[in-house]
């Protein structure tokens, strides 16, 4: 900034409120004074929220606080606007003994409340972002819900909406990185903006940009959790405009039905006369009380970083064990991702209560944590149909483009040329899919859940046992397990 004539420095400190005279002289006595200052204090500058440095050992919040150092200053050229939400409102035994206090019993709400404890858990523990999506009737409390979870960390304001461009999305997922992403209303953006939306989200880095100098700078880079609401999946939306579902899965957002419980997304009500009653409740508590846990969890957790962290790794372990022992979970891929998830989350949550902050029982975010996840496992099975559908046209385009030219005969003729690049081998009407490539074909899906549509859909025929896979025909070389498939489906069409 000193570079040149200086003109940078002086707009910075003009527009502080510097008194300067006019002329040369001044501006030259100015130069030279800043220059020759020699200050005893140092200080670092982050230009990102969350978490300033990658030691993890500063945290900014929105509003420009810094927790766990006083010389880390909060520089930034353009601070997105929702960042100023992450703000204070009350003090935590409000939040505690009103916002708190009325989750007890409604594990949606613990679940959610503990999903936004897991943001500032991400870096220090290397894991990725992810999250939830609240997917339901209109009506039945999700953003309340949302509303509830986002008090964590600032003002009902922190709650953003779908209904934002990709570029504006940027800004508010730089402005929650390390804490929460909510997200209301995904209903109200188009398929094709959802999916650029999800594709950045799933990323975590917005677009590179250039500097004033011209220099590239590093692309903004946020690792946080998400919190949407809607009435269908994203998964869903994204293909309303024919749009890949894949996008929509890679953002690792959990689908969780949150219309189905006693009282639309409540179970407790607390003596509230009705479901609407106990949303207007809640939305008076959150209105007057946020902003406070989710710092005050911050600053505990750097207090007592190595015991936390034991903390959090015994309670993913705990989760899981349980988990393991109450479902069936030898479905591998979207499951484990699933029960990874959500021992984060039981994990977040539970710390938080070990820090005092929400008043629940111990094991309180534990148990609603595996309820999530149950209730996940129960709604998932086959009851997607575009996920099922999109499985079956993946494997019938490429027989259509490969059938020919990528697998070899089974019985091979004398005249058969030899086939590059094979995906597998034919026999009639049914294909041999090998392994490798049927893992090419479902890039960005899970290949086994996508194996069980195509049984479902009467079209693959499984191995033995929890096997997809069968072995190939003895006259196959080795015998490789592959992928039986009917070449009736390069008929099945799209329709
Ligand atoms: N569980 C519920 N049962 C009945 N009415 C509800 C319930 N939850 C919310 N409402 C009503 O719907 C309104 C909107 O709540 P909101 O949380 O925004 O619902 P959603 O996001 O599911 O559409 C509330 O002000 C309340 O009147
Ligand atoms: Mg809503």
């Amino acid at each position: 900034m000193f570079a040149g004539d200086g003109a940078e420095v002086r707009a910075g400190l003009l527009d502080m409120g510097l008194n300067l005279a006019s002329g040369t002289a001044s501006r030259h006595a100015l130069s030279d004074l800043l220059q020759r200052w020699q200050p005893s204090d140092r200080a670092f500058t982050a230009d990102r929220l969350g978490w300033a440095d990658e030691a993890c050992a500063a945290f900014v919040c929105g509003d420009g606080r810094v927790i766990g150092a006083d010389d880390v200053v909060y520089q930034h050229e353009n601070t997105p606007a929702a960042a100023a939400e992450m703000k204070m409102a009350g003090r935590l035994e409000g939040w505690r003994d009103t916002v708190a206090a009325l989750c007890a019993g409604n594990p949606l709400m613990v679940a959610t409340v503990s999903l936004a404890f897991a943001g500032p858990l991400l870096e220090p523990h290397g894991l990725d972002g992810g999250g939830v999506h609240l997917r339901g009737a209109s009506s039945r409390g999700k953003s309340t819900v949302q509303r509830v979870a986002v008090s964590v960390w600032g003002s009902p304001r922190f709650l953003h909406s779908w209904r934002a461009t990709a570029n504006g999305l940027e800004g508010v997922a730089a402005a929650c990185n390390a804490s929460l992403l909510a997200l209301d209303e995904l209903g109200e953006i188009s398929g094709r903006e959802a999916g650029a939306a999800a594709y950045m989200l799933a990323n975590g880095t917005g677009k590179a940009r250039a500097n004033r100098s011209g220099a590239a700078r590093a692309s903004m880079r946020w690792r946080k959790v998400v919190l949407s609401s809607g009435e269908i999946t994203l998964a869903d939306k994204i293909a309303e405009m024919g749009g890949k579902a894949a996008a929509g899965q890679a953002v690792r957002l959990l689908d969780v039905a949150a219309d189905g419980r006693a009282h639309g997304a409540f179970d407790e009500l607390h003596g509230a006369l009705d479901g609407a009653a106990f949303a207007d409740r809640l939305r008076e508590a959150t209105a007057t009380n946020y902003g406070t846990a989710g710092p005050i969890f911050v600053a505990a957790f750097l207090e007592q970083r190595e015991a936390a962290t034991m903390t959090v790794r015994g309670a993913i372990e705990l989760f899981r064990a349980m988990a393991a022992e109450r479902f069936d979970l030898s479905d591998e891929g979207q499951t484990a991702r699933a029960t990874a998830r959500l021992g984060l989350v039981a994990a977040a949550g539970e710390l938080a209560t070990t820090f005092g902050l929400t008043g629940w029982a111990p094991s309180a975010a534990r148990d609603a944590a595996l309820e999530v996840l149950g209730g996940w496992l129960d709604g998932r099975g086959g009851s997607d149909p575009a996920e099922a559908r999109e499985a079956v046209e993946r494997v019938r385009a490429f027989l259509v483009a490969h059938g020919d030219a990528r697998f070899e005969p089974v019985m091979k003729g004398n005249d058969d040329r030899p086939v590059s690049n094979r995906a597998g081998w034919r026999d009639g009407d049914t294909f041999f899919i090998g392994a490798d490539a049927w893992r090419e074909i479902h890039k960005g899906a899970d290949p086994s859940r996508a194996a069980r549509h195509l049984q479902d859909a009467g079209f693959l025929t499984p191995g033995e046992g929890n096997n997809m896979a069968k072995k190939a025909p003895r006259s196959i070389k080795d015998r490789p397990r592959a992928y039986v498939v009917a070449a009736k489906i390069m008929g099945a069409g799209n329709e």
